[in-house]
């Protein structure tokens, strides 16, 4: 990409040594990470298999995982390595295009899917490193799946083959996500049916993939600032590079990449689901000074005009019921609209929604 085309906010490559300001975060944010999350890997090849004991211990972990920081890796999960590679190449290639045939499938101000470095137009300050290119996902109903008329509309005809690639990706994301709804429902010893309710066929989710290139002030800024993913749960496929962060007790703690792994966490709208007995806990990704990165985010959403409810037996005098009753679309619509997602924002969403709905 030349300096001609390049959008002036952009992170990629700049040679000079100092980082545009408008990338640079304040110190707060900034504490390194010294420690491993110590996050369980679940096997879930055990889990399907023959013996109940094994299944019962995935179910433990996952249990104790989510009750903690709400992080696990999965393994053994039946997603074919070739797709992954796959979609990987597709998302390099297409990142690695020069600036103005990205720009073509840019992200519109109010928007959700597009191209997007840095989300420059919307915010002034604290630009994250990376780019990303994020996209809507359902199940094929009739004609064109939805992501490959994105990719035709967005690029051109030519990009027919990329749409097919991430729409078979995403529809391995999507059965991934309900055998780990299935499996925590059972954690939390509720009927899985209940949950896989609100991500029945039909129900859309979001895809995006997070390129961050490499830096030369690593220290100064980040790839990803801290946030809760506000969807239900996050399928995540990191390369070997390694930048994803947790913060836990008080402190942040680096998830290491595992060959052949994703990373699972829960989001805001699962942690409402549970009545906040499980965990959507603050991350953020940094970057380095000698390898790009690249990570496959899959963010299983709820049906939209469902009402966020936790069942009545996770209720009790000790635990009442924690939040008010909201939709999926109530949601998006204040992150859209009002708010930029941060470490905050199911408690800022809340009390926005509380005021908003009684007010004259
Ligand atoms: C995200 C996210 C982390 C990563 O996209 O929501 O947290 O490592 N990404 O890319
Ligand atoms: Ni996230």
């Amino acid at each position: 990409m030349d300096s001609q085309t390049r959008p002036s906010t952009s992170p990629q490559h700049q040679n000079n040594l100092s980082i545009p300001k408008q990338f640079v975060w304040p110190d707060e944010h900034l504490a390194r990470a010294h420690e491993e999350l110590n996050e369980p890997a679940i096997d879930l090849g055990s889990y399907f298999g023959a013996d109940p004991k094994a299944a019962r211990n995935a179910i433990r972990l996952v249990r104790a995982a989510c009750l903690s920081h709400g992080f696990f890796q999965v393994l053994n999960h039946g997603v074919d390595v070739e797709l992954i590679r796959a979609a990987q190449d597709c998302a390099v290639a297409f990142f690695k295009l020069p600036g103005d045939e990205k720009m073509k499938g840019e992200k519109k101000r109010g928007g959700m899917w597009g191209y997007s470095n840095a989300h420059a137009e919307r915010f002034p300050s604290r630009l994250p490193w990376k780019e990303t290119l994020t996209f809507g996902f359902h199940e094929r109903c009739g004609d064109a799946p939805l992501t490959v008329e994105f990719f035709k509309s967005s690029f051109g005809q030519s990009y027919e083959h990329v749409g097919l690639v991430f729409q078979k990706y995403c529809e391995a994301m999507k059965k991934l996500s309900i055998v780990i709804i299935e499996i925590l429902g059972k954690s939390l010893g509720i009927d899985p049916s209940y949950y896989k309710g609100y991500f029945e066929e039909g129900c859309s989710s979001i895809m995006r993939c997070n390129f961050y290139p490499s830096c030369q002030d690593p220290a100064l800024t980040l790839g990803t600032g801290p946030h809760c993913d506000p969807n239900s749960i996050t399928i995540l496929h990191q390369d070997q590079v390694g930048g994803l962060q947790v913060f836990v007790d008080n402190k942040w703690k680096f998830v290491r990449p595992r060959n052949g792994a994703f990373v699972v966490n829960i989001g805001d709208t699962f942690q409402v689901l549970s009545n906040g007995i499980y965990k959507s806990c603050v991350h953020r990704a940094v970057v380095n000074k000698e390898h790009d990165r690249l990570s496959l985010a899959f963010f299983l959403c709820p049906t939209e005009d469902k009402s966020i409810r936790a069942p009545s037996d996770l209720i009790s005098k000790e635990q009442p019921r924690m939040y008010p009753e909201f939709t999926w679309s109530d949601l998006l619509h204040f992150t859209q609209h009002h708010y930029r997602a941060d470490d905050a924002t199911l408690q800022n969403f809340c009390n926005w929604f509380l005021s908003s709905n009684n007010s004259p």
